[in-house]
């Protein structure tokens, strides 16, 4: 017998329900405090898990008193929103994206796990892979856009990071792929509603992300808020226990949402607590996180006989594995050490945060202003310029307020020659225009002027829907007074979201999207702003021109009635273009790329073969920059309408002035497969379009055709 058998044979019900159920430790502002009756409850065996907890002495007393105090002595595990960053707070998500290297998106995780490992830490609520076309909705700042390709990629390279390959190797954590699934779609972008979406969009768009999560090891996964028509993803039999356990064989631990369990009454499909037990346990959620649904419902359940003792083991069971699978019943104490603030390590980490902030920041446009050369004065303005803790971002997890480099204090030290001066001029949000005049005043003697402004940290994140993207408060007319002065202006934008913001666009002569930066934020824009690194951000998301065209992305399917089909019957606005301002994968650079001479290894491939791409890019600009070279395909003729444009691939290339390289890009046939009419993957021969460039724009693309033939050997068949 295994130890998990005999432990299991061992345990009185309420300490397996104790297993399935996720306490919280309550936060003081000057760190974790364990909440009022968890310390009881650890003892009596009814918690299995905290969360909302770290720091090395406060996670080994509460270990101990499971270990020392409770009847079986089963080690505690804790979890928290590690999201991105423990101590060093990287970039949001979204922002992380923007640089589209994997690598580095898993080195930041890994980086995460380090620190919450040496604080403790077990677990983290992340990697979000809700892919998200609706930027109202604020949780847009915490996953990585809008495409399942990208998504799937993020997912990989994450759950790489975090859980490394053995989880039981202390400085690794187990990670938690949520929220699963479309939570990302919720009607009229607002966070819990419902998500009412065609199976179609699930296959192809939602479920992709978390399939990957599953191939890569992914130790958990949670459920999300919201409903899918109707049914409650915390009571989703359906893609909880027929698709993800039974079709992919995930095995890991299904981890409820904060109160979800017990939110499946305030949904309307459970009754009583009897009900919402029963109905959580069906679809196979192994722990209730925060509410207490399965201590009061579940013995009364088993009682009536409407649920089974085996349901129980089975979540015991997976919950057992995952404790094991940490190291937990060998070595309680692994994690929780010394924390490697001062050491070659932590100053590698550092600068990690500052090359991977540098890389998040898109520039979307430049009348050549940018990089600046050699200003004398410039005046740094904007409710953000000087803020601190907004660089952080919606999930400042375990870090310092103190630590984040402001986006003044960043220009400061990269311009030592220049006086850098500051004023804020208006607040985020609140009306206050008192001091708009001394902020004119230092704008008029400088010969730059950047102004910061954008959203506050948490105006995106959970709860954080907008019904307007536009700038808040009276910043727009902070901004107005600011060009209305006639100077070069660089705009600066913080934010969880794309910004519906042409009219400053058009207007400043260079505009950045920095979105939430975190520690490194004002050292990465001095970076940008100075031309020591060329802007290598892409949107990971489309940008709108107007909120009337969310939600919007770029792989649209074909319409019947195109909207370059001239005439009033085409599928267009009658006041806005269809396009986004930006769309996805754009971001310029201080480089100009010259695409030519896409080639295609055999323009006949057999199902099981690759396509061999090859396309040649060119530096025509007048500073080394780095190129993102995206990889579309468009199935031509296929059972079901085919999106105009799918993302399979993207690439970096750095070139110096003047500099030229071939690109080689490998995509194996079997990436052309797309769920069928019955959902299941299906390959169909016939012509694709093979598509290259630097964004989601046919114009900017160069293309070549390719056919795909039935016969599995590369280049034969009719
Ligand atoms: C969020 C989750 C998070 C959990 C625990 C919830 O409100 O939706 O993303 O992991 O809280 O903090």
């Amino acid at each position: 017998m295994t130890r998990i058998d005999l432990l299991l044979e061992e345990m009185t019900l309420q300490e397996k329900i104790g297993q399935m159920t996720m306490s919280a430790a309550g936060f003081a502002v000057t760190g974790p405090v364990l909440a009022g009756d968890a310390t009881e409850d650890i003892r009596a065996g009814l918690v299995g898990s905290l969360l909302n907890i770290y720091g090395a002495e406060p996670t080994h007393r509460i270990q101990r008193v499971a270990l020392e105090q409770s009847r079986l002595g089963i080690p505690l595990f804790f979890g928290f929103d590690i999201i991105h960053g423990h101590r060093t707070i990287f970039p949001i998500p979204l922002a992380e994206a923007a640089t589209f290297q994997p690598d580095l998106w898993e080195r930041t995780a890994r980086e995460a796990a380090i620190e919450a490992a040496q604080d403790g830490v077990h677990l983290t609520f992340a990697p979000m892979l809700d892919v998200t076309r609706d930027p109202r909705w604020g949780r847009m700042a915490e996953g990585p856009g809008e495409d399942p390709f990208l998504a799937s990629v993020y997912a990989a390279a994450k759950v790489r990071g975090f859980q490394g390959s053995d989880l039981a190797t202390t400085d690794h954590i187990a990670a938690t792929a949520k929220h699963f699934v479309a939570y990302g779609a919720p009607t009229g972008g607002i966070d819990y509603m419902s998500a009412d979406i065609s199976d179609r969009s699930l296959h192809e768009v939602y479920l992709p992300p978390f399939e990957t999560a599953v191939g890569s090891g992914v130790a958990a996964i949670m459920p999300a808020f919201h409903d899918i028509a109707g049914i409650p993803m915390t009571a989703n039999e359906p893609l909880l226990k027929n698709w993800l356990r039974r079709h992919l064989g995930f095995s890991g631990v299904l981890i409820s949402d904060y109160n979800a369990v017990a939110e499946l009454i305030e949904h309307g499909v459970a009754g009583d607590v009897v009900e919402a037990a029963i109905l959580a346990l069906r679809a196979g959620i192994d722990i209730e996180m925060i509410s207490t649904i399965y201590r009061r419902g579940l013995p009364e359940a088993l009682d009536r006989a409407l649920i089974g003792l085996e349901e129980i083991d089975a979540s015991v069971r997976r919950i057992l594995r995952l404790k094991e699978a940490l190291g937990l019943f060998d070595a309680p104490f692994g994690r929780g050490g010394a924390i490697d603030a001062e050491s070659e390590h932590a100053a590698d980490r550092r600068r990690l945060a500052r090359d991977v902030a540098t890389r998040s920041i898109v520039l979307l446009s430049n009348n050549g202003l940018l990089p600046l050369s050699d200003p004398r004065r410039v005046a740094v303005v904007g409710p953000l310029a000087n803020e601190r803790v907004e660089m952080r971002g919606s999930w400042p997890a375990a870090g310092d307020p103190r630590d984040p480099v402001t986006l003044f204090e960043g220009l400061s030290s990269a311009l030592p020659q220049a006086d850098v001066v500051h004023a804020a001029g208006v607040s985020i949000e609140d009306g206050d225009w008192s001091r708009v005049d001394g902020a004119l005043d230092i704008c008029r003697s400088a010969d730059v002027i950047v102004l910061c402004v954008g959203e506050a940290a948490l105006m995106s994140g959970e709860a954080a829907s907008r019904a307007s993207l536009d700038l808040p408060g009276r910043q727009k007319e902070f901004a107005e007074a600011v060009l209305a002065l006639g100077k070069p202006v660089v705009a600066v934008l913080s934010s969880g979201r794309p910004l519906t913001v042409s009219w400053l666009i058009d207007r400043a002569h260079a505009t950045l999207a920095t979105w939430f930066l975190g520690n490194e934020a004002g050292n990465a824009l001095g970076d940008i702003v100075t031309g020591r690194a060329s802007p290598s951000g892409r949107l990971p998301v489309s940008w709108p021109r107007s909120l009337g065209q969310v939600p919007i992305y770029y792989a649209q399917r074909p319409s019947g009635r195109p909207a370059t089909q001239p005439g009033r019957y085409a599928s267009k606005y009658i006041d806005l273009p269809t396009t986004p301002l930006f769309p996805f994968g754009y971001g310029l650079s201080y480089g100009r790329f010259v695409y030519s001479d896409l080639t295609i290894g055999n323009a006949r491939v057999g199902r099981n073969g690759n396509i061999e791409i090859m396309v040649s890019v060119a530096n025509e600009g007048d500073a080394t920059a780095e190129e993102t070279v995206f990889l579309f395909i468009r199935d031509v003729v296929a059972s079901v309408a085919r999106p105009r444009m799918e993302l399979k691939g993207f690439s970096k290339i750095e070139l110096p002035p003047g500099g030229r390289g071939i690109l080689a890009l490998v995509l194996p046939v079997s990436a052309l497969q797309f769920p069928g009419r019955d959902f299941n993957p299906v390959l169909e021969p016939g012509a694709f379009e093979v598509l290259v460039g630097p964004c989601a724009d046919r114009q900017k693309l160069v293309s070549a055709n390719v056919t795909v033939s039935d016969d599995p050997v590369q280049g034969r068949g009719p």
